[in-house]
């Protein structure tokens, strides 16, 4: 038999050759890192959730016009994804002060920022993914102005349609990151969103008692990662038990088995 090649090994996730070109398989891990993976863990059943909730989202996404990467899901840990060039940039949404722009800027977390704001990061972990200004982007050639355009449109679509995805279940979208890729067709090439949307690479506090559901429980050793991330998936209607069991409940039931 013969095993699938695999492409990349990244901090959340492995990318495999895909059964047909231009394909790749995503496989979700439950490792955990932060500030520049000096802080490492796991959270048991991540890669479960992630993978259920980046579907649902790009799924969302793709009706409201957005192009994404995601083809479908394969299991409980894998997607199938078009392969694309990612564009070295990580794409930073605020809506409200938290993180490294509070730090950075003395802001209060929590401060709901006067407009949304979008920033760029040089993705490059030898460099620790340094903030950048949209002048580097052109100027080193990392991606181009009519690039660019399409990115911040999208990001700023996105933004609004996930502000009022997540209001709906009681959740503040504080920030989020986005990744994207150049899918060639010969000599063209567009921008498609890429990666993933999850509690991973979001700020999602609860709207009413502001309690923190992402990765910021890790990040923060606040504890609780794994029922934070279940909670997302369960308002999402992604856990839900009127639907039959669900491979996520599957996942409830091995946990339970070991008795945790
Ligand atoms: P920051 O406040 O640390 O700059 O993070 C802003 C958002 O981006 C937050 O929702 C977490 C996400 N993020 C990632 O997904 N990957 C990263 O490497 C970093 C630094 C942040
Ligand atoms: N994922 C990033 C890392 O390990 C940082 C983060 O999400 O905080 O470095």
């Amino acid at each position: 038999m013969s095993r699938r090649r695999q492409i990349y090994e990244g901090k959340a996730k492995i990318l495999y050759e895909g059964p047909e070109p231009g394909t790749i398989i995503q496989y979700f891990k439950d490792d955990a890192t932060a500030f520049n993976a000096q802080k490492k863990g796991t959270i048991n059943g991540k890669g479960v959730i992630n993978n259920r909730i980046s579907e649902y989202v790009f799924t969302r996404l793709s009706h409201i016009g957005i192009p994404t990467h995601f083809i479908k899901r394969l299991n409980m840990r894998e997607q199938l994804v078009r392969q694309v060039e990612i564009v070295p940039i990580e794409v930073v949404v605020r809506n409200v002060a938290a993180g490294s722009i509070s730090k950075r800027l003395g802001i209060a977390e929590g401060e709901p920022l006067p407009h949304t704001l979008i920033e760029y990061y040089f993705k490059n972990d030898e460099l620790g993914d340094p903030l950048i200004a949209e002048e580097h982007i052109a100027c080193f050639g990392w991606a181009s102005n009519e690039e660019m355009q399409d990115i911040s449109a999208m990001a700023i679509r996105i933004n609004d349609f996930m502000c009022g995805m997540f209001a709906a279940i009681g959740i503040r979208l504080v920030d989020f990151k986005l990744e994207f890729g150049r899918l060639w067709d010969g000599d063209y090439s567009r921008i498609i969103l890429a990666d993933e949307i999850s509690p991973d690479g979001c700020r999602l506090w609860d709207m009413i008692t502001g309690e923190k559901l992402d990765k910021d429980r890790f990040r923060r050793d606040l504890g609780g990662e794994e029922e934070a991330y279940q909670e997302v998936a369960r308002r999402l209607g992604l856990l839900d038990t009127d639907n039959g069991p669900s491979e996520v409940l599957d996942l409830n039931a091995h946990r339970k088995l070991r008795g945790k």
